[in-house]
């Protein structure tokens, strides 16, 4: 894969593929009702397997195309396409079925009166029985290191808490695909590492595609498969973490500042008059270009 770039005069984002795609965008805007645009003639893609991450800097839209791919917004132009069908017009029935959303905010997902109770919603719904859906709940509570948090009420646990018990709502039931906006934000680093481990164990086990936005880019770096920058409301380049993160000035023209580890290898390559002829994304590549 190489880096594309959005060509502005484009009447059209590259044609839906129904038989690889998961999600297709095909230039959405999107306006609030106070007049803020939220994204504009967007594009985007997911396709099966994939992990794909959204970055960018505050306000470029990140949120709200999330928003978008489960129904909960609704294009003012363009259209969307989910698993085939067309979402962006009317027909968004079971909808949450195919694609599930981990909110930036956990409060706006959380509402029963116990976290197990919480969890175990999404499966009843799905039609499970009380026994299948509670064990459903317990591990996917399991799985995001959150069981011992079952019994308690999830307006009294931390945000770091909240964001677990979120997160293993939509995983007890799973969809097609996981939005999960700024999955990691909030958590420390061992609750950020579980759950940086189980995006990429989702799409293993039970081929869940994941769409991660986040501003932690050696998060992406390390996970992602594809690489979207989005500014002013729209992905305007796109390609693998290693491209993306090793063209400085398409970071900077993003609004952002390169992974970790590439400042790391750059500076080192600096220091010690070598050339930058590797390109890490993550500390086992970085050791190995150093050596
Ligand atoms: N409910 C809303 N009403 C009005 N404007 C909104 C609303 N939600 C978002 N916006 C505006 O839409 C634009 C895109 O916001 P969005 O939240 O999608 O950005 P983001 O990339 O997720 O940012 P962040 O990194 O800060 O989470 C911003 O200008 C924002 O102010
Ligand atoms: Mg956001």
């Amino acid at each position: 894969m190489t880096i594309s770039h959005r060509d502005p005069n484009a009447p059209h984002c590259p044609a839906y593929n129904k038989e690889r795609e998961l999600i297709h965008v095909d230039c959405a805007s999107h306006c609030y009702p106070d007049g803020s645009v939220g994204i504009h003639d967007m594009c985007f893609y997911v396709k099966k397997d994939e992990i794909v991450a959204l970055c960018g800097p505050n306000g470029s839209g990140k949120s709200t195309l999330i928003e978008h791919l489960n129904g909960l917004l609704t294009p003012n132009k363009g259209a969307i396409w989910v698993n085939g069908r067309l979402i962006s017009v009317g027909e968004k029935t079971d909808l949450w079925k195919e694609v599930g959303v981990v909110f930036q905010r956990s409060d706006d997902q959380l509402f029963a009166p116990t976290v197990l109770d919480d969890v175990m919603f999404g499966p009843l719904n799905l039609g499970m029985t009380p026994e299948k859906a509670q064990a459903a709940a317990l591990a996917a509570l399991e799985s995001v290191g959150a069981a011992d948090l079952r019994e308690r009420l999830p307006n009294y646990l931390s945000g770091g808490q909240k964001r677990l018990v979120s997160i293993a709502g939509i995983l007890a039931m799973k969809p097609l695909v996981i939005a999960f906006d700024e999955p990691t934000s909030d958590l420390d680093p061992v609750h950020a590492g579980i759950i940086e481990h189980l995006i990429t164990d989702l799409r293993e086990r039970f081929r869940i595609s994941a769409v991660i936005a986040t501003h932690d880019l050696d998060l992406a770096a390390r996970i992602a498969d594809r690489v979207c920058l989005v500014k002013n409301g729209s992905v305007f380049a796109e390609g693998e973490p290693r491209e993306i993160f090793y063209d400085i000035a398409l970071i900077h023209e993003a609004g952002l500042e390169p992974p970790q580890i590439v400042k790391v290898y750059l500076e080192y390559c600096r220091v010690h008059g070598r050339e930058p002829d590797a390109r890490p994304v993550r500390m086992d590549e970085l050791m190995a270009a150093i050596r």
